[in-house]
Order: structure tokens, then C-alpha cells, then sequence
């Protein structure tokens, strides 16, 4: 079985290679990537291909018989057509399945909910398209809140809007390995999973931090407007705004739903504190 990954140049793509090259072989496993020269360090075959372009896909897909459609990160409207020419690529040349990365979230009433409306669209594309298939919604990873730390530790907290939500988070790496079971196992074909740890809330995630650091971070919630207002001053209006909706729906309860992850890879999810023990022994 041939299996490309799109994105392999990012982060959660080059760990899926990664996961896959250690389950099926990297003799069986291409890359597909906006900027291959990013992803050559993966050792397998890497091939061009950019969303924008129906055309390149058509080429890089060629003898797959497994595609790993990874969610494109532009404007949510522009999203549905790119995906779609994976998709449309997909069914031309031949290949049989194609799972889709989606993700958890508040599809109606955040600044967020545009980007989770254009992944369920896709979904939708992608349960018509006649192949087999499966998809994934991924949580929210934990990772770039623990990149984040030292930030948080001269502050002294954390702060955002996501008040006494709950979120469900996963990382990377689980993703990575929920997705290599998905793509190679049959009994995923038809599944919609949601990719998720425990939910925890923000005030438990300072305390598991606290208790991995041995450190003293307070949380801090503020209004979805103050909120908005400073990550916008800081990360510019498109992510500040996105960042923003992820809180807010954190604190609607859009995050806090139950896991599939078992159903997907046969094993519990990591713990929080596990995932935070993991990245501090990692770094
Ligand atoms: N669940 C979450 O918390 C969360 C957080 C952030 C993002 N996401 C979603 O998860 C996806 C993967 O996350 P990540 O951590 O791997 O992000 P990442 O490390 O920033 O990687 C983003 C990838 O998207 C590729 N890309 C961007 N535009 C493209 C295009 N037009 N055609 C083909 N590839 C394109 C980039 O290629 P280049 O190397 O050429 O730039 C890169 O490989 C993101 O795309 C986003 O949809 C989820």
C-alpha cells in the first residue's frame, strides 16, 4: 500500500511520515509538500505539490493508493477549493482512499467558527467523493501553549477567555499515530472520530503545569472582547481573531467532547500531564 501525506513539510505532517515510515516502510510512503525542499529531511520520496494547484496534485498522486489530506491553513472560504483539488485529484488518478485532518469546534458562533464551517465542508466533499474514507477532528494541541511557557512564566499566568471551559486537547504526536492506524486500517473506512484527550479546564492546565515546572502560574480569565482586542494587537487581525474564537469556544463548551482516539488507535490517549511531562522532557 503507497500512501502520501500533504503538508509533509509542517509540523503534524512530517510526524504522520514519520509514524507511517516506522509502521509500513518508507519505500511506501511520499510526501507531498508546498515546499519540498522543506521536507527532504524525512528520507522518503517527496513530491510538489501546492493546494492552489489541481495540476500538481494530479502528478504528485500518481500510483498512491492512499492520500492523507491534511487541513490547509489560508483564508476558510479559499480552504474548500483547495482541498477539493485534492480530492478531485484523488478520484482521477486512481487512488482509493483519502482521510481527511478536520478538527473540534464551534461551528456557529465564534470568530472561529468560519474556519470549523469550511472543514466541515470538506468533510462533507470528502464522504462524497466516492472513495473510501476517514476523518479525524482534531483537538486543540497542546504544544503551542507549552512553547508559550516562558512567556506565561514572566507573566506570572495565563490568561484568555476561555473562563471555566473545558477543552479537550491532543498533540501532535497523538495525532500522528491516530492517523497512521486510520489510514492503513480498513475498519476506520466510514468513521468520523473526534482526536481528543480529557477535557480539562484552564485553571487545571495551570495546575498540571505548575506540577510538572514546579512553578506558581495563575489563570486568569478576561472577556472575549479584551481578549480579542490584545491577541489581535499582538498576532495581527486574521489569527488574532482565530486565536480569539478558539477561547471562545472553549468557554461555550464546543471543546469538551468525548474521545474517539481508542476507537481509532486501540490505546487511551496520553494524559495532559503526560503530554506536558513529555514536551518538559523532550525540550
Ligand atoms: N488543532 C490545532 O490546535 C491546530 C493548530 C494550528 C493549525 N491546525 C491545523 O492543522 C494543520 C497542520 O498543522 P501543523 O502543526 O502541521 O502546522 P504547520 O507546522 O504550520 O504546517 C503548515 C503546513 O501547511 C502547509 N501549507 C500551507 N499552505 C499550503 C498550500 N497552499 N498548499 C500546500 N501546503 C500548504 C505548509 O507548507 P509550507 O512548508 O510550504 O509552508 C506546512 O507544511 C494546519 O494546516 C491547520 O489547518 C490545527
Amino acid at each position: 500500500m503507497k500512501i502520501a501525506v500533504t503538508s509533509a513539510s509542517g509540523q503534524l505532517g512530517s510526524a504522520i511520515v514519520k509514524q507511517l515510515i516506522k509502521e509500513i516502510g518508507g519505500k511506501n510512503v511520499v510526501g507531498i509538500a508546498r515546499t519540498p525542499e522543506k521536507a527532504k529531511h524525512l528520507g522518503v520520496d517527496i513530491r510538489k505539490g501546492d493546494y492552489n494547484s489541481r495540476q500538481q496534485f494530479d502528478e504528485a498522486l500518481q500510483g498512491m493508493d492512499a492520500v492523507l489530506l491534511l487541513s490547509g491553513m489560508d483564508d476558510p472560504q479559499k480552504r474548500i477549493q483547495q482541498h477539493r483539488n485534492v480530492i478531485e485529484a484523488a478520484k482521477a488518478n486512481g487512488v482509493k482512499k483519502i482521510v481527511y485532518t478536520s478538527i473540534v469546534g464551534d461551528e456557529t458562533k465564534t470568530a472561529f467558527s468560519p474556519v470549523v464551517q469550511s472543514n466541515r465542508q470538506t468533510e462533507a466533499d470528502v464522504r462524497e467523493s466516492g472513495l473510501q474514507w476517514a476523518i479525524g477532528r482534531n483537538g486543540i494541541y497542546i504544544e503551542p501553549d507549552l512553547e508559550y511557557l516562558d512567556h506565561y512564566f514572566e507573566a506570572g499566568e495565563i490568561r484568555n477567555c476561555a473562563s471555566d471551559g473545558s477543552c479537550a486537547y491532543t498533540s501532535r504526536e497523538e495525532l500522528a499515530y491516530a492517523y497512521a492506524q486510520m489510514i492503513t486500517g480498513e475498519q476506520h473506512n466510514g468513521k468520523t472520530y473526534n482526536l481528543v484527550g480529557e477535557p480539562i479546564t484552564q485553571t487545571e492546565l495551570v495546575n498540571l503545569i505548575n506540577q510538572v515546572y514546579g512553578t506558581d502560574l495563575k489563570y486568569n480569565a478576561v472577556s472575549v472582547d479584551d481578549y480579542a482586542r490584545e491577541r489581535k494587537a499582538e498576532l495581527g487581525e486574521f489569527i488574532g481573531t482565530i486565536i480569539a474564537g478558539i477561547y471562545e469556544g472553549i468557554k461555550n463548551g464546543a471543546n469538551a467532547v468525548p474521545s474517539d482516539f481508542e476507537k481509532a488507535t486501540g490505546r487511551p490517549h496520553m494524559t495532559p500531564l503526560a503530554m506536558i511531562a513529555a514536551f518538559k522532557n523532550e525540550d
